[in-house]
């Protein structure tokens, strides 16, 4: 039987992080939604094609192979057998993975393997539309949110430890165009779905919002 963890918010808002400690602590599978279309960016940039060239980046959808796994008890994501966790936060990437999930039929491929990834498994899965488009049946739906310059600070220590130079202010800046490119997508936009819980975690320990998802979660499942 599956059972769907779905948790959306910004940029930030410590999705990531909360996702990664709860899977382990609860044994659900994590898949990051959003490490998947970044996936999709830095491919298109080795491919040396540009946003625009849309055509192209659909066409070369089928030739990716994206898998998330545990490694170490780490999760890391590899795109078509190469280790690519690092490597989608990098900059290049960032600056054009917005553009890259506005894309419809990126977005159908991708919402596709998600779907097949949940299958009859026991999941949790961040993202920006996962409660209201990928998975509206979710069992547990969070809308986690936090203030943009509280997000961008947090951002800016993320990188500091894996070695990504960006400034704060640089940050805060790609935060705000993300939110807008985020909440004014045509589809998949960022949006709470009605009946997520709403969690502002700006002044929260990432252990006062886990302890938080996790009763949320045994609530809804016998563990
Ligand atoms: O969560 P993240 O920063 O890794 O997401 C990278 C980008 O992917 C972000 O600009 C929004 C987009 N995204 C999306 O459109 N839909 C999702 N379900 C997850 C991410």
């Amino acid at each position: 039987m599956s059972f769907i963890v779905a948790i959306d918010g910004p940029a930030g808002s410590g999705k990531g992080t909360i996702t990664e400690i709860i899977s382990k602590k609860l044994g659900l599978i994590n898949i990051g939604s959003g490490s998947a279309y970044r996936c999709v960016a830095l491919e298109t940039i080795r491919r040396g094609i540009k946003v625009e060239e849309k055509e192209k980046i659909i066409d070369m959808l089928n030739e990716l192979n994206i898998e998330f796994k545990l490694k170490n008890g780490k999760d890391v994501i590899y795109l078509n057998g190469e280790d690519v966790t690092t490597r989608i936060r990098e900059k290049d990437v960032v600056r054009i993975v917005s553009q890259i999930s506005a894309i419809k039929q990126v977005r159908f491929k991708l919402n596709d393997i998600f779907r097949a990834c949940a299958n009859s498994k026991e999941i949790i899965m961040e993202g920006r539309d996962i409660g209201t488009y990928v998975f509206p049946n979710a069992d547990v739906k969070i809308y986690l949110d936090a203030t943009p310059e509280e997000r961008a600070k947090r951002r800016y220590k993320q990188n500091q430890e894996l070695g990504i130079e960006m400034s704060y202010e640089e940050i805060l800046e790609n935060i705000k165009i993300r939110d807008k490119n985020d909440m004014e997508k045509e589809i998949g936009a960022l949006k709470q779905a009605e009946d997520a819980t709403y969690i502002d975690s700006s002044n929260m320990t990432i252990e006062e919002v886990s302890k938080k998802i996790e009763d949320l979660i045994k609530e809804k499942r016998n563990f």
